[in-house]
């Protein structure tokens, strides 16, 4: 039987959300953080899942007005600081995957600050994907690699990535399809899930059903059953 041991989630739809509500965009980014708080937790109290890994703003997240990345990246500083306490309770640790150079010392200094406080924490893992971008965290290990004497294998590769885990199940929410360079490299296996809902309205028991779907999938990585 499969088990669900990565889930990889691109949390889309908080900005359709607000809008059908008459509400400003960011409203549906607060409704949104509500939601990862209630899906880590649901993952934290299911012991088959490992990794919980959740796009939380991407590369390309720059080119969105200005006062919208200024409110995701309160949104970040606030949630993290307002979610330690529940990360220690859950025993969840907070593993941080992209490149947050770009970010103020404010929040790198959060980030860093959780990260160091949940070290010891050996439940679930949940990474959130900040200044995320697939391509770009490709091209930083290929660079980390580029003076080997040897030839490259996916094994040296893969050991430079940020997020160094295989993903098992990725879902997206919000009606697209298509991976918006999310864990490419991680994903060649994964069991791809789209769901209409919008991020905000998705529940534990969403991802539950999601669960048992992906459960009964026959997965053949390549090979014969
Ligand atoms: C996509 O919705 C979502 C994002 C750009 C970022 C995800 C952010 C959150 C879930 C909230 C903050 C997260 C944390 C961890 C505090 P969209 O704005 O692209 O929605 P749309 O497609 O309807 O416009």
């Amino acid at each position: 039987m499969n088990q669900a041991k990565h889930i990889a989630i691109i949390m889309d739809g908080n900005g359709r959300w607000a809008e059908l509500q008459g509400k400003k965009r960011v409203k549906g980014h607060e409704a949104g953080a509500k939601v990862v708080k209630e899906i880590t937790t649901y993952c934290s109290n299911n012991p088959e899942i490992e990794r919980l890994t959740l796009y939380a703003f991407s590369t390309e997240n720059w080119k969105r007005p200005r006062l919208e990345v200024e409110f995701l990246m309160k949104l970040l500083n606030t949630y993290l600081k307002n979610e330690l306490a529940v990360y220690l309770q859950n025993n969840v640790r907070f593993e941080p995957i992209g490149d947050i150079r770009a970010f103020s010392k404010t929040l790198r200094e959060t980030i860093s600050m959780v990260q160091e406080k949940t070290a010891h924490c050996d439940g679930l893992v949940q990474s959130l994907a900040l200044n995320y971008g697939s391509q770009d965290e490709l091209l930083r290990a290929i660079n980390s690699l580029k003076d080997s004497e040897e030839d490259i294998t996916a094994q040296m590769l893969s050991n430079e990535l940020d997020c160094k885990h295989d993903v098992d199940l990725l879902i997206r929410t919000g009606g697209d399809h298509r991976l918006s360079n999310y864990l490419l490299w991680q994903s060649a296996y994964a069991e791809l899930f789209f769901v209409d809902t919008l991020w905000p309205d998705f529940k534990a028991g969403d991802l539950e059903k999601i669960i048992v779907d992906f459960t009964g999938i026959e997965r053949r990585f390549g090979g014969l059953k």
